[in-house]
Order: structure tokens, then C-alpha cells, then sequence
């Protein structure tokens, strides 16, 4: 057993499986992966989340919190980016893990990932309907409360649920069913829908930042850390926590990694599209996050749609809430579709291993897409989306996506040590700072989530090694086809 768990995939058979069996389309540019990075990053962080944590945790100093959270992500996106050149394959910090840390690792990464990108799009489906809600409302069209928010809602302990009174979030399983159609349809149809949005999402940012600058009330930064009054609540404490829970809003970039497969020239684009779509997501949040706070005391940012508040307080500038609450619509849609792509993708690499049932590996014979990675995406995500509220799925997409984060980093220095005669198109520099810091910030997020979700993230570990250990273990191909053969023979 211990063997197994650590035994690694080598890089050839890496590269055989997807050469192997029915092809994805190779028809992504960097420009083309910029664009799916920013699509998969600029969504409900920005547009939602950011009251909160500038409202309970940080204060005025919710930019200093982006800069942590897009420090930490820089780094982790430079190792995510010598990874994408080295190994483009579907399966991103899945396989670079199997490559490296052993089959044990690589499924604990390959289950965290199903935790980031699939209640990702049940995340953001909340989010999505909020502002479809409220913008539906700006039109005088008032939808019923009990059919548009969930069911369950945080109680007062940390692992305390309780039932709201509401029935079900239709519009979060409406938007999810219909996005699921497009991603089952083909990557072309995707790739060039998500461009379109993006460019409504950028402009919208944009002009909240042109118009917003000139009323900014600089008195609103001062105090820009507030004293800490209890534990994550300001202060340095409230900071790191901010940093934690606004790291959701660079959740994404890494989804680029898992359409290696369908890049023209992944070598050379897949580090441009990571490393872009970062430092121009960190730009617009950094700047957005000092005018917000600027335009409104962080104590009156406590909503659900906190951009459009801030543009709702001044009266000159009422047009614009309606434009940015439909381009924060198109925004989390078009994270809800690079999400679903790259869970879909993640099935399909696990099933090629054998870890979980082959119907997943499966490509469409006409759209040559993951069709029933796809569905079961689709299906799963739209029920989450459907019962339960954005705060406690926001917080588990986080850990998850951050403990991914922190062995993508430890994995590069593992590699560098055991491989270096592998060829590198890419290489982190700096790697002992680069890795190292980077997994220190990530880890430091972690620990800022708190108890609760730490708890809920050692219960979807536990189920995901029960799974493991009933199908995956025995299936492993790795492990078949090592037979008699110790596992560590099979390492090159
Ligand atoms: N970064 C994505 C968002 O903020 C997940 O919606």
C-alpha cells in the first residue's frame, strides 16, 4: 500500500496517455488563454466578496489584502507555469503531483481540485443569481425570495447549518444547466464566447475605476488598518483573514494549466496566459478595491453586491449600477464556464489512471469534448449551487484550491532535484525563494480560513481516501501495470 501511495507516473507515459485515444482540438492561442484565465479569475471575488472582507476583516485595507492574496498567487502561478510547460497535459496540479509526489498526493490534489473548480461554479451560480436578482429588481420584476436563495445557511458555530425558510435557487441551477449545454458542445463555441464576455466584464471594471476615481474621500482610508478588535476581525489578524477569503478572486488562472491539451503551442503560451491574466487581474483588483473603499466606508460595504453600492451612493452615477450589475452577471458566467471546462478535464485525467470510473475519460465522438465529465460537473454543481449559500462554499473552494497551491510549489522543487535533466520551457526563477514563499503565503491563508473550514476540508479528505481506497487503489493503471514490479521501478 505504502508503495503505492508513492509511487510516481512517469513523464512519458504522461505524454503517451494523451497522445493516446480520441484527441481534444488543438486551437488555443496565449492570447486565447489570457483571455480564459481572466475569464476563469474576474468574477464573484470581486464583485461580492470584496464587501465582506473589506466590511468585517480588513477595513481599508482590502488592496493590501489583493496584494497579499496576488503575491501569493504570483508565486504559486510561476510554479503552476513551469509545470504547464514541462507536462501539458489535461490534468494540471493532478498530474504534475502524480509526476512527483506519488499516487497518494496526486489524489488528495486531484479530489481538492474537484473541491475548487466544481463548487466553484456552485459558488459563483450564488453569486450569479444574486445580481440577476437585484438587476431584475432595478426593472421593477420582483422574483419570490423562497425561489431564488438557499435553503441552508451558516449558523452561529463554526460547523452550525440551518434551514432558511427558502425552497430552492433556481436561477443558480438555471445558469448552471445552460452553461453546462455550451461546455458540452465544444471548446471552439466556449473559447470564443468567453472572449466576448470577458471583454464586457474588463470594460465594466474599468469604467467603476474611471468614474469612481473622482469620488473618492480620501478620509475613508483613515484609519486604512483598523485596530483589531478580535481574532480575523482588522488589524494584522483581520488582514491575513481578508487575504484568505478574497483569495477566491484569483481562483482561476490555474484552470489555463488543464487546457494544455488543447493549446497549439503549450510550451510557449501556456506560461504567457497564466503569468498575464494574473498581473492584469492584480492590477484591476488592487486599483478597484482602493477606489471602493474610497467611494464608501468600509463599515456600509457589508452587502451583496458592494461595487454597485458604491456607485448607487452617488447619484451622478446611478446609470452606471445597472451596467455593473450586468457585467458582473457576464463576468461570474464566464467563471462558472472555464470552471466547468476544467473540472471536466480533471475527470478526464483522473479516469485515464484508473482512480475513478472510466465512463469519465470518455470524449465526445462528435464535439470532442469530456462529455460525461461534463454532465456529472453540470449535474452536481447545479444541485450544490441550488442548496447552499456563497459564504460557506466560497471559504471551502479556498482551502481547497490552496492546499493545491502549496504542493504545486513543494512539487517544483521536488522535481528540480529528482529531474533535472528534464527539459524545462520554462523555468520559475528563483526556485528555492519562489517555491518556498509561495507555499509559506498559501499555507498562511489557510490557516487565516479558520476552524470551520479546516474541519470541513479534513471530512472531504477523509471521503475522497474512502473512495480511494475502494475503487481508485485497486484500479490504478499505474498500479496494474506494474503487477509484481515494485511501483518505485516505475518512476522514469
Ligand atoms: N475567481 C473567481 C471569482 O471570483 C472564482 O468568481
Amino acid at each position: 500500500m505504502a508503495n503505492q501511495l508513492f509511487a510516481t507516473k512517469s513523464l512519458s507515459d504522461l505524454h503517451a496517455d494523451d497522445s493516446s485515444g480520441p484527441k481534444l482540438k488543438r486551437v488555443l492561442s496565449a492570447t486565447a488563454l489570457t483571455a480564459l484565465g481572466i475569464g476563469g479569475i474576474i468574477g464573484t471575488g470581486i464583485f461580492v466578496l470584496t464587501g465582506v472582507a473589506a466590511a468585517n476583516h480588513a477595513g481599508p485595507a482590502l488592496a493590501l489584502a489583493f496584494i497579499i492574496a496576488g503575491f501569493g498567487c504570483t508565486l504559486a502561478g510561476l510554479c503552476y507555469a513551469e509545470f504547464a510547460a514541462m507536462i501539458p497535459v489535461s490534468g494540471s496540479a493532478y498530474s504534475y503531483s502524480y509526476a512527483t509526489l506519488g499516487e497518494g498526493i496526486a489524489w488528495f490534489i486531484g479530489w481538492n481540485l474537484v473541491l475548487e473548480y466544481l463548487f466553484a461554479v456552485a459558488t459563483v451560480s450564488v453569486g450569479w443569481s444574486g445580481y440577476l436578482v437585484s438587476l431584475l429588481d432595478h426593472a421593477g420584476l420582483h422574483l419570490p425570495t423562497a425561489f431564488t436563495s438557499a435553503p441552508f445557511a451558516k449558523g452561529a458555530g463554526d460547523l452550525d447549518i440551518v434551514r432558511t425558510g427558502a425552497i430552492i435557487n433556481v436561477p443558480a441551477m438555471a445558469i448552471v444547466s445552460a452553461l453546462t449545454v455550451i461546455c458540452y458542445v465544444g471548446i471552439r463555441q466556449s473559447s470564443g464566447f468567453n472572449t466576448v464576455i470577458v471583454a464586457i466584464k474588463v470594460t465594466v471594471v474599468l469604467l467603476f475605476i474611471a468614474f469612481g476615481v473622482g469620488y473618492i474621500n480620501t478620509a475613508n482610508w483613515h484609519p486604512f488598518i483598523p485596530e483589531n478588535v478580535a481574532p480575523g476581525k482588522y488589524g494584522w489578524s483581520g488582514l491575513l483573514k481578508a487575504s484568505g477569503v478574497i483569495f477566491f478572486a484569483y481562483i482561476g488562472f490555474d484552470a489555463i494549466s488543464t487546457a494544455a491539451q488543447e493549446t497549439k503551442n503549450p510550451q510557449r503560451d501556456m506560461p504567457i496566459g497564466i503569468l498575464s491574466s494574473l498581473v492584469i487581474c492584480t492590477i484591476l483588483y488592487v486599483v478597484t478595491a482602493l477606489v471602493l473603499t474610497g467611494m464608501v466606508n468600509y463599515t456600509q460595504l457589508n452587502v451583496s453586491a458592494p461595487v454597485a453600492l458604491a456607485v448607487d451612493t452617488y447619484p451622478a452615477l446611478s446609470w452606471l449600477g445597472f451596467w455593473i450589475k450586468l457585467g458582473a452577471l457576464a463576468g461570474m458566467t464566464s467563471v462558472m464556464l472555464v470552471m466547468t471546462l476544467a473540472q471536466a478535464r480533471i475527470f478526464l485525467a483522473m479516469a485515464r489512471d484508473g482512480l475513478i470510473w472510466k465512463s469519465f475519460a470518455k470524449v465526445h465522438p462528435k464535439f470532442h469534448t469530456p462529455s460525461t465529465g461534463t454532465v456529472v460537473t453540470g449535474i452536481a454543481a447545479a444541485l450544490i449551487g441550488g442548496l447552499f449559500p456563497v459564504g460557506i462554499l466560497g471559504e471551502m473552494v479556498s482551502i481547497g484550491t490552496l492546499a493545491a497551491f502549496v504542493t504545486v510549489c513543494i512539487g517544483v522543487l521536488v522535481l528540480r532535484r529528482t529531474r533535472p535533466d528534464l527539459q524545462r520551457p520554462f523555468k520559475t526563477p528563483y526556485p528555492w525563494f519562489t517555491c518556498i514563499v509561495g507555499a509559506i503565503v498559501c499555507f498562511a491563508m489557510m490557516v487565516g480560513l479558520g476552524v470551520g473550514t479546516w474541519i470541513r476540508l479534513v471530512v472531504w479528505t477523509i471521503i475522497g481516501f474512502i473512495i480511494y481506497a475502494l475503487y481508485g487503489y485497486k484500479n490504478s493503471r499505474l498500479h496494474r501495470a506494474n503487477g509484481e514490479r515494485s511501483p518505485a521501478s516505475a518512476t522514469r
